[in-house]
């Protein structure tokens, strides 16, 4: 048994609409209210499932310049290298939202796939784009959402990287950025989430951590939502 799953490096690893609806608790309003930014999207199903519900969603990630068959390769061995570790870790996540490994692995390769023909087809969607620093221009979004990017490394990403980040977030958003998951890998809830609410940097941003009932990693049950003051 270990106590976390050993990474070193950001994988690629894609969810889909129904889990970002549940952890980032997305409600109609939500996905009308705007154009929504899903960033640090990779192989995230979200975008092409949200597109087809009619809504204005951009993704943006740096893989976007290579192509959907190496991104399609680079995203299977992710999978395999994970799946492989999680015999050793399944103690640290409730198997309730996902019931085994297998439903695991299953919702990851719908959402890759149902990521890659949209890929495909819908390339205007995805944008090649990074933090700290996205290129984007001021407000240009409604909504920005990062999933399993930002906070859950913050052995590979500093503290620094992570301030950058947010206050680029905020310069493209208009109305709030939400973050999820505050733990990483250990589950235990990052020193960065403290750090930023503190840091004089952030003074005109205002942070509002909130309680959802998904919990798939273990204390990895809250969400951090950003607005301006
Ligand atoms: C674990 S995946 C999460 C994908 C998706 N958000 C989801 O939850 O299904 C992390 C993603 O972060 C992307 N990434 C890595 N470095 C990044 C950076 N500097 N800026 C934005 N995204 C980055 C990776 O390419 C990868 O697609």
């Amino acid at each position: 048994m270990k106590d976390r799953m050993e990474l070193e490096r950001v994988v690629l690893l894609g969810r889909t609409l129904k889990e970002y609806s549940a952890y980032f608790q997305l409600g109609e309003a939500d996905l009308r209210s705007g154009r929504i930014l899903d960033l640090g999207a990779g192989v995230s199903s979200f975008a092409a499932e949200s597109a087809a519900l009619g809504c204005d969603v951009t993704a943006g990630d740096p893989i976007y310049d290579l192509s959907a068959d190496q991104i399609a390769e680079r995203s299977r061995t992710d999978l395999d290298h994970v799946l492989a570790q999680m015999p050793d870790v399944l103690h640290k996540y409730n198997w309730t939202f996902y019931s085994n490994l297998g439903e695991l692995a299953h919702y990851r390769t719908i959402a890759r796939d149902r990521f890659l023909k949209d890929y495909t087809s819908h390339r205007e969607r995805y944008m090649t784009a990074s933090l700290p620093s996205t290129g984007f221009p001021d407000q240009k979004f409604s909504l920005v959402l990062v999933s399993y990017f930002l906070i859950l490394y913050d052995d590979l990403l500093n503290y620094d990287f992570h301030k950058r980040s947010v206050l680029e977030l905020a310069r493209i958003v208009s109305r709030e950025v939400r973050i999820y998951p505050l733990t990483n890998f250990r589950g235990l809830k990052s020193e960065f989430i403290e750090r930023l609410l503190r840091d004089p940097h952030c003074a005109s941003l205002s942070f509002a951590v909130v309680q959802i009932d998904f919990e798939f990693l273990k204390n990895a049950n809250e969400i951090l939502i950003v607005r301006h003051n």
